[in-house]
C-alpha cells in the first residue's frame, strides 16, 4: 500500500517507516521536524517537510502523491506535563491538526486511518489490566486530545466511511540499530536511565515511593517499539477486512520504577545513582494494558517482551548515538 506517515522522523514513526518499507509498503513521511530528525527518516522513503497546521501544504501533498491507501497518524505534541502548562497546544493545535489531515485524507479518497492514542486516555481505571472498554477518563489535556481525535474518527467512519484504528500505547521504549528515541527535552524514563549510565547526567529522579505497589514506585507497561510498528502493520493490513476499532498496547506485565533502573544497572554495569523525590501530580500508581483484544484479532504478539532486551536494545543504540541523532545528522 502507499501510506502516509505524519510524524516518521520521530521515534515511533520513524521505526515504523522502516518496517512498513521492509514489508514492501510505499512510504510518504510528513514532519515538519519540530522533534523530529532528518536523520531518522528512511532514505527510501518520500520526505515532506510540511506542518499539519497549513492546510495548503496539505492540499498540496495529497495532489502531488495521489492514490494515498492509508495514513499513520503519529505527529503530535506529546508531553503530558507540558500540556497541563500550555493546555491550548493540545486541546486546540493537536485538535485542529489531526482534523486538517481528516479533511484532506477524506477529499482524496483514504479510506484507512492509524491513529497513535496513549494509555493517558485512562486516568483512573477501574481494573487491572486495563481493557479497552475501560471508562475513559483522561489525565491530561494531551490525553483529552488523543480522546477527542478518537471522537473526530467516529465520525469520519460515519460521515466518509473512512475505517480507522486507534492504538492506545502504553510506554514505547526500545530502539533498532538504526533509529532510537531522541527527543529534547526527554521525559521517557529508560532514555533517561541510559544517559546516566553514558555520564549525561549525575543521576535518576524517581517521583514519589509512597505509591501503593510492591516497592512503592509507579508501575508501567514497557512495550517495544518494534512491537509497536507490528501493531500498526496488522492493523492496517485487516481494516478492510474487519473494520474500525480501537485497541489497548502493552506487554500486559509491569514494571516499577526501581526495577527498571535496576535492569538499567545489570545491562549496562552502571551504577546509576538515584534520588527520590515527591510524586508528580496526575501519576497513577500503575498502568497495565490488556492486549487481549489485540492478540485475538489481529494476532498481534510481541517479539521483545522482555524488560532486559528492550533495555539492551536501548542501549545498543544510546552508546552508538551518544548524543541522538546529531551524531549522524
Ligand atoms: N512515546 C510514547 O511512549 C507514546 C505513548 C503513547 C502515545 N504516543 C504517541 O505516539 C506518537 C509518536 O510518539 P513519539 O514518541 O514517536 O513522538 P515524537 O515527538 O518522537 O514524534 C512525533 C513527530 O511528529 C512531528 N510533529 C509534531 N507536530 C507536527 C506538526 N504539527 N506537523 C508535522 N509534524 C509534526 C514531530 O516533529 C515528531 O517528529 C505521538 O502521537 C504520541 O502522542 C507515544
Amino acid at each position: 500500500m502507499k501510506v502516509l506517515v505524519t510524524g516518521g522522523a520521530g521515534y515511533i514513526g520513524s521505526i515504523t517507516s522502516a518496517e512498513l518499507l521492509a514489508a514492501g509498503h510505499e512510504v510518504i513521511v510528513l514532519d515538519n521536524l519540530y522533534q523530529g530528525h532528518r536523520a531518522a527518516v528512511p532514505p527510501e522513503a518520500t520526505f515532506v517537510e510540511a506542518d499539519l497546521a497549513d492546510r495548503g501544504a496539505l492540499a498540496r501533498l495529497f495532489a502531488e502523491h495521489p492514490g494515498i491507501d492509508g495514513i499513520m497518524h503519529f505527529a503530535s505534541y506529546t508531553l503530558v506535563g507540558e500540556s497541563m502548562e500550555k493546555p491550548f497546544l493540545y486541546l486546540r493545535d493537536n485538535v485542529v491538526n489531526a482534523a486538517n489531515l481528516l479533511e484532506a485524507a477524506a477529499a482524496n479518497g483514504v479510506e484507512r486511518f492509524i491513529l497513535s492514542s496513549t494509555a493517558n486516555l485512562f486516568d483512573d481505571p477501574e481494573r487491572m489490566p486495563i481493557a479497552e472498554d475501560e471508562r475513559i477518563v483522561p489525565g491530561s489535556p494531551y490525553g483529552e486530545s488523543k480522546a477527542m481525535i478518537e471522537r473526530l474518527l467516529h465520525w469520519m467512519e460515519r460521515v466518509h466511511g473512512m475505517r480507522y484504528t486507534a492504538l492506545r500505547y502504553f510506554n514505547a521504549c526500545g530502539d533498532t540499530p538504526g533509529r532510537g528515541e531522541d527527543h529534547d527535552p526527554e521525559t521517557h524514563l529508560i532514555p533517561l536511565v541510559l544517559q546516566v549510565a553514558l555520564g549525561q547526567r549525575d543521576h535518576i529522579s524517581i517521583f514519589g515511593d509512597d505509591y501503593p505497589t510492591r516497592d512503592g514506585t509507579c508501575v508501567r507497561d514497557y512495550v517495544h517499539v518494534l512491537d509497536l510498528a507490528q501493531a500498526h502493520i496488522l492493523a492496517l493490513g485487516a481494516l478492510d477486512e474487519r473494520g474500525s476499532s480501537r485497541y489497548n498496547i502493552g506487554n500486559g506485565e509491569g514494571y516499577t520504577v526501581l526495577e527498571v533502573i535496576e535492569t538499567a544497572r545489570k545491562v549496562t554495569g552502571h551504577p546509576i545513582p538515584s534520588i527520590v523525590g515527591p510524586r508528580r501530580p496526575g501519576d497513577p500508581a500503575t498502568l497495565i494494558a490488556s492486549s487481549d483484544a489485540l492478540r485475538r484479532d489481529l494476532g498481534w504478539a510481541p517479539r521483545h517482551p522482555k524488560l532486559e532486551d528492550i533495555m539492551a536494545s536501548a542501549w545498543a543504540w544510546h552508546q552508538s548515538h551518544p548524543h541522538g541523532y546529531a551524531d549522524s545528522e
